[in-house]
């Protein structure tokens, strides 16, 4: 079986906690040290075979600077799949992300996959949000929930199968 199908997918989640890095390390298997602060939103596509389906990605990766929060709607509508985004080293970004969870589930469509990401979990020595925490917050939302680092690349592609796996006629 051949099936072929594209989704929009949208990341969302406070500045530095990894949104680009994570999308780099997924379309071109890459990481940078001193990566960019996005500006407004980048665009970029992946295509990743599965058993049965071949699903390409059509990922939108936001801007999480303050100035640039009023434009996350634009990006978030009709998106089939959200990725919300933390650092393991910084509570205030697991704040974040519990907002935008909420943000998702009242503005976002109906149907939309959201999976949250504690991202640079090869600081595990800095590690200052809780993995059990993270996961019981994740499971009584009924959202997939992963750490990650786009460093080390762990989990990165994992959690983008997770995401289509749970995508319609998957
Ligand atoms: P905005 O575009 O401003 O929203 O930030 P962002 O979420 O896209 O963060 P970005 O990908 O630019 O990464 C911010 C910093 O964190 C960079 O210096 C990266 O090198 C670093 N970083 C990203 N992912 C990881 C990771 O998994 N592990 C470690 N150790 N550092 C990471
Ligand atoms: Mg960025």
């Amino acid at each position: 079986n051949n099936r072929f199908c594209h989704f929009k997918l949208v990341l969302l989640g406070d500045t530095a906690v990894g949104k680009s890095c994570l999308v780099v390390r997924f379309v071109r298997d890459e990481f940078f040290e001193f990566q960019e602060p996005t500006i407004g939103a980048a665009f970029l596509t992946q295509t990743l075979a599965l058993d049965d389906a071949t699903v390409k990605f059509e990922i939108w990766d936001t801007a999480g600077q303050e100035r640039y929060r009023s434009l996350a709607p634009m990006y978030y509508r009709g998106a089939a799949a959200a990725v919300v985004v933390y650092d393991i080293t910084n509570p205030d970004s697991f704040a974040g992300a519990k907002s935008w969870v909420k943000e998702l589930q009242r503005r976002g469509d109906q149907n939309v996959v959201i999976a949250m990401a504690g991202n640079k979990a090869d600081l595990e020595a800095h590690r200052k949000v809780d993995f059990n925490e993270a996961n019981e917050y994740a499971e009584a939302n009924g959202i997939i929930h992963m750490e990650t680092s786009a460093k080390n690349a762990n989990n990165v592609k994992a959690l983008f199968s997770e995401i289509a796996k749970r995508l319609p006629n998957n």
